[in-house]
């Protein structure tokens, strides 16, 4: 949800300011801009476009900007439609200081209203110009005192990049509410929203915490609390090559990113350990009640983990959208664990329901995928999944990493509990083993698939199907479709579809339905017989072997067999596979989905 960068240096800041909004765009791709302190005049020349972050260099292509610090950002628009006027960075009535933000700052319009009684007019309609004009209004001559005035000032959420003529050799950086990482370089360093944007340059990062600011320069960086005191923070290495941030001959991130689980499911089952996850098991096995909370897709995974923790350590647990879990009145005590997942650790819905949660004397634990996010620094334990940075918008290789590391911790709680016997868990442990090999098996059927996208491709309806352990699984494959593609799209249980759903059925209504061969095979076969006896079309994924489902099915796609909690591990690739086929094909951009943005640190 925007992306910023900044860079302060040895080299020209303009290539490096724009290689990071590239892997930044995943945040927001509506408008781009770049300020740079000029090397000879030392004047900030700011330039922006609106559209993606290949139009912004189109436009650069001919200028010649030359200097060794700015800032970048790529926008997605929360106040004011994507124009320029409206695109970052915003500079202040007298071109001495330029901003860049993420966030929104709540109290902007009263802030605006003492800025225009004191002379200062506004080019846009941005909450983010008030930042640049506060800060010429306070200047006090120096601009880290300045940051920690302006801070007091602003209320809401932001990450907030700030470079100024009065002072060229040094960035400050704003951090509370959304990301923030500093970047630690030789002769050089950054400040960015996300590792990727400058992994080609460095892997040695800084997380700020809400309510610090750092100042940068070229061969220092320092960080601060907002009430001016120093505080020593301890740099963390990441091991990622920058080849994680590439397509590497995949057309799309989505499709390489749907590819790699073989490597994903692997490396989380491999980074999963006992004795990291101990405290975290000890904290959850005497739980009273244990909430699950999410947003999108990561919900559907805390639907799942639900089953798992239910049927192995026999613990009772409440999943709520966090949005939701945020503001009703849920009862916390003091063996009260809410256990919130996000990829990204930064959004803001459910970071902030856990925080709120923590406050009321919860016990917390992320399941996060990046390393230094703010949830993960924020709850008292933290599960990782071991993906590396997930570019594309649509969520695929995260979902089934949260998948095993949830499998996982239900088995290690269950081991605790004494609710599943030694010689089960090393079973479901050898099973879950195999899952990458029978992924790569899937993974092995893309024509096929493409070719049954093509078919269905033009339907403006999709219905998905499943039972029990496999409905979030429904769930996710609607939610796929109608983000990548915009097809209107609906996950049920299969159970529930005749008490509404099944009116809609017709023979222009294709239906999906997750069908292996596991307990609820006879159920969902039933139900797949009522879609077919009002016309619809079905397309089953089901387990190798199944011969029945074909005389029912209009397409089947099969899944190697597994054991019946594992499936959804499985179940899901092809509804991830259908979904990316059917968006190319329609020549949508499955990368960047329309007002879509990775990561959503707004409530
Ligand atoms: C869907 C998708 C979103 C995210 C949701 C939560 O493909 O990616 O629905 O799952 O915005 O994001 P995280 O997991 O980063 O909290």
């Amino acid at each position: 949800m925007c992306g910023i960068i900044g860079y302060i240096g040895k080299r020209n800041a303009v290539p490096v300011l724009l290689y990071g909004l590239q892997r930044l765009e995943y945040r927001g791709y509506d408008s781009a801009g770049i300020a740079v302190i000029e090397k000879t005049d030392k004047k900030i020349i700011v330039e922006k476009q609106v559209g993606k972050i290949k139009d912004l260099q189109e436009h650069l292509w001919n200028k010649k900007i030359e200097g060794h610090i700015g800032l970048g950002h790529t926008r997605w628009a929360t106040h004011g439609e994507p124009t320029i006027e409206n695109a970052h960075p915003h500079t202040s009535q007298k071109g001495t200081i330029s901003i860049v933000h993420n966030g929104i700052i709540e109290n902007y319009l009263e802030l605006k209203k003492e800025l225009l009684d004191k002379g200062y007019r506004f080019k846009s309609e941005t909450d983010t110009e008030v930042i640049a004009h506060l800060f010429e209004d306070i200047y006090t001559g120096d601009l880290l005192d300045t940051a920690f005035e302006v801070a007091k000032k602003l209320k809401g959420a932001y990450a907030i990049g700030v470079i100024s003529t009065y002072e060229p050799d040094r960035i400050v950086g704003i951090k509370k509410g959304s990301p923030l990482i500093i970047g630690l370089g030789k002769d050089e360093n950054f400040i960015a929203s996300d590792i990727p944007a400058v992994l080609e340059y460095t892997k040695d990062f800084i997380a700020l915490d809400d309510g610090e600011i750092a100042l940068v320069k070229r061969d220092s960086v320092e960080i601060f609390t907002t009430d001016g005191k120093k505080v020593e923070k301890n740099p963390f290495h990441v091991t990622w090559d920058v080849s994680v941030a590439e397509k590497a001959g995949y057309k799309h991130f989505m499709q390489k990113e749907i590819h790699e689980q073989p490597r994903t499911i692997g490396d989380t089952i491999t980074g999963f350990s006992s004795s990291k996850t101990k405290n975290m098991v000890d904290t959850v096995k005497n739980a009273d009640r244990l909430y699950i909370i999410a947003c999108g897709t990561s919900y559907h995974a805390a639907l799942v983990g639900k089953f798992w923790i239910e049927k192995f350590a026999k613990i009772p647990v409440e999943v709520d959208y966090a949005s939701e879990y945020r503001y009703r009145d849920r009862i916390i005590g003091k063996n009260t664990v809410v256990l919130g997942i996000s990829q990204s650790g930064e959004t803001a819905d459910t970071r902030f329901a856990l925080l709120d949660a923590k406050k009321e004397g919860a016990k917390t634990i992320s399941l996060v995928n990046v390393v230094g996010s703010s949830l993960s620094r924020e709850t008292d334990h933290v599960l990782y999944t071991y993906c590396g940075p997930e570019i594309g918008v649509a969520a695929t290789k995260t979902f089934t990493a949260q998948l095993v590391s949830l499998l996982l911790f239900a088995l290690e709680l269950g081991m605790k509990k004494g609710t599943i016997s030694f010689r089960d868990y090393e079973y479901i442990h050898n099973q879950l083993l195999q899952i990458p090999s029978k992924v790569e098996n899937i993974l092995s059927k893309d024509d096929q698939i493409k070719e049954i996208a093509h078919r269905y491709m033009s339907a403006s309806d999709f219905l998905f199907l499943g039972r029990n352990i496999n409905y979030p699984i429904a769930l996710e494959g609607a939610l796929k479709l109608k983000e990548i593609s915009y097809i209107h799209a609906e996950g049920y249980p299969a159970g529930e579809m005749k008490h509404g759903p099944i009116a809609l059925i017709d023979e222009k209504m294709p239906v999906v339905c997750v069908a292996p061969k596991d307990r609820f095979y006879e159920k969902i076969f039933s139900n797949i017989q009522e879609v077919k006896a009002r016309k619809g079309k079905v397309l089953s994924v089901a387990t190798e072997g199944d011969s029945q489902i074909k005389q029912i099915s209009d397409e089947v796609i099969y899944i190697p067999q597994t054991i019946d909690p594992l499936y959804p591990i499985l179940t899901v690739i092809p509804l991830q596979m259908l979904s990316y086929h059917i968006a190319t094909l329609l020549g949508k951009d499955v990368d960047q989905p329309r007002n879509l943005a990775k990561t959503v640190t707004v409530e």
